[in-house]
């Protein structure tokens, strides 16, 4: 399935309309079908990420899930919408909060989710709010997705569609390998453009609160009429346990690739030139990390993924990097990674007399932030996949625009920081 156009303007708002001629509608009305009548989840791309969507009025196909998912059932879903007609038939006869017409205007649809208040005699499935008195709910841009909400005549509650804990899937291949067996149907749009997930906001209190970053900045907020003091009310680091995080999602362990992922922050001095003579030690010693490979004859594989400030393999030592054919490429017969806008590079670690201590995989993500945020988390599942037991992850500075969210999702990632 290839690419979609997406059309823009006010009645894309009001009343989306299907384009029935599209190459792609079949498939996008087999899926809707499956949505109304089955209760497995449906996996679709979103600009941001692949959503696990199911009907949010019926509470079997919401279960269905959280079942797929392992997700913990007090972590409420984000209610998807195809316009405001259909939002508006959700909130018990009120109108939108006015609060959000500035940020509906500027960037819907789009990666921005806002809660919503969820009246006394909802229709949505208790199961998508988690007892909360709120739903957050979200215009997503992508026609395939528009379609399909439209198609099904409900809105659709979906998380990313990653298995809980992982980093969230931004091309149809990462579904699969996370769900393969747990969901019937995933609608392949290509690779996501945002790549990170979603802004959420809550304009109900006051001041307004910024409860996870995303694809729209806190600069972006901030230009809007009445969100100038919009408030972080989320942290970047683990939880510390005692207060409940307002967007409980931000409480779990997440976006998490198996290898141990080793930050360094923009602010890192040190790392200004490429990680540290005493991470390069660690890189090269079998020990660290020798438990995660099990077999001691099989050498340690490191990861080194660079933004804006390293150049090739960061520091440490190698000998004739090459393309590395990951298990989906190889299976494409491609020795490009799909969808991707960056190389896999790899060849040998070697220690600073020459020898062979390992393997390196070397990515460059690019300077440019809004590729770094769209080729993250694929960058983080492909050194996995590719069998990387330590990843070193050169950070970029947080302050504007979409950084903020690739900064928050690293942070979460991180077994160690380097400050
Ligand atoms: O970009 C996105 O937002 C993607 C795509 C598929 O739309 N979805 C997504 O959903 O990231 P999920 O479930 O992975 O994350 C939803 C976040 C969680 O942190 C959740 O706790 C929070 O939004 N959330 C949802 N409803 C909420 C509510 N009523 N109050 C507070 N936080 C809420
Ligand atoms: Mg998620």
């Amino acid at each position: 399935m290839g690419h979609f156009t997406v059309l823009q303007g006010p009645e894309r708002l009001e009343t989306f309309q299907v384009d029935t001629t599209h190459e792609a509608y079949p498939a996008i009305e087999e899926a809707a079908s499956h949505l109304c009548e089955r209760d497995t989840p449906v996996a679709f791309p979103t600009e941001t990420v692949y959503g696990l969507g199911a009907d949010a009025t019926r509470s079997a196909s919401v279960r269905g899930i959280y079942a797929a998912k392992n997700r913990p059932a007090d972590n409420p879903l984000i209610v998807h919408v195809s316009d405001l007609d259909m939002l508006k038939s959700y909130l018990g006869g009120d109108d939108i909060p006015k609060k959000y017409q500035p940020l509906i205007e500027r960037f819907w649809p789009g990666p921005l989710t806002m809660l919503m208040p969820n009246p006394e005699d909802s229709r949505l499935a208790p199961e998508v709010t988690a007892g909360l008195k709120s739903f957050g709910a979200r215009m997503p841009s992508t026609s395939l997705a528009l379609s399909l909400i439209k198609l099904t005549g409900r809105p659709l509650a979906a998380p990313s569609a990653n298995a809980s804990t992982k980093p969230s899937p931004t091309m149809a291949q990462h579904v699969k390998y996370d769900l393969d067996g747990r969901i019937e149907l995933i609608l392949d749009g290509g690779p996501c453009e945002v790549g990170v997930e979603s802004t959420v906001v809550d304009g109900l209190c006051d001041p307004p609160a910024l409860l996870r970053p995303g694809g729209i900045g806190i600069d972006e907020l901030r230009k809007c009429p009445g969100w100038e003091n919009v408030v972080k009310a989320y942290k970047d680091q683990g939880h510390d346990g005692k207060t409940a995080p307002r967007a409980p999602g931000m409480k779990y362990k997440h976006y998490s690739p198996t290898a141990r992922v080793i930050l360094y922050e923009a602010s890192c001095a040190d790392g200004s030139g490429g990680i540290t003579a005493a991470d390069a030690e660690r890189a090269l010693s079998p020990e660290d990390g020798a438990a995660d490979t099990c077999n001691a004859n099989v050498m340690r594989k490191v990861g080194v993924i660079r933004t804006k400030r390293w150049t090739q393999v960061a520091g440490l030592h190698s000998n004739q990097l090459s393309p590395a054919v990951s298990k989906e490429d190889a299976r494409d017969g491609d020795d490009q990674q799909p969808g991707t806008s960056y190389q896999v590079l790899q060849g040998e670690l070697v220690s600073a007399n020459g020898e062979v201590r390992g393997g390196l995989l070397d990515i460059d993500l690019g300077r440019e932030t809004r590729g770094i945020a769209q080729g993250l988390f694929s960058a983080l599942r492909e050194l996995d996949q590719l069998g990387a037991s330590m990843i070193f992850v050169d950070g970029i500075d947080d302050e504007l625009d979409i950084a903020g969210a690739v900064m928050n999702r690293l942070r979460k990632a991180a077994s160690e920081i380097r400050v």
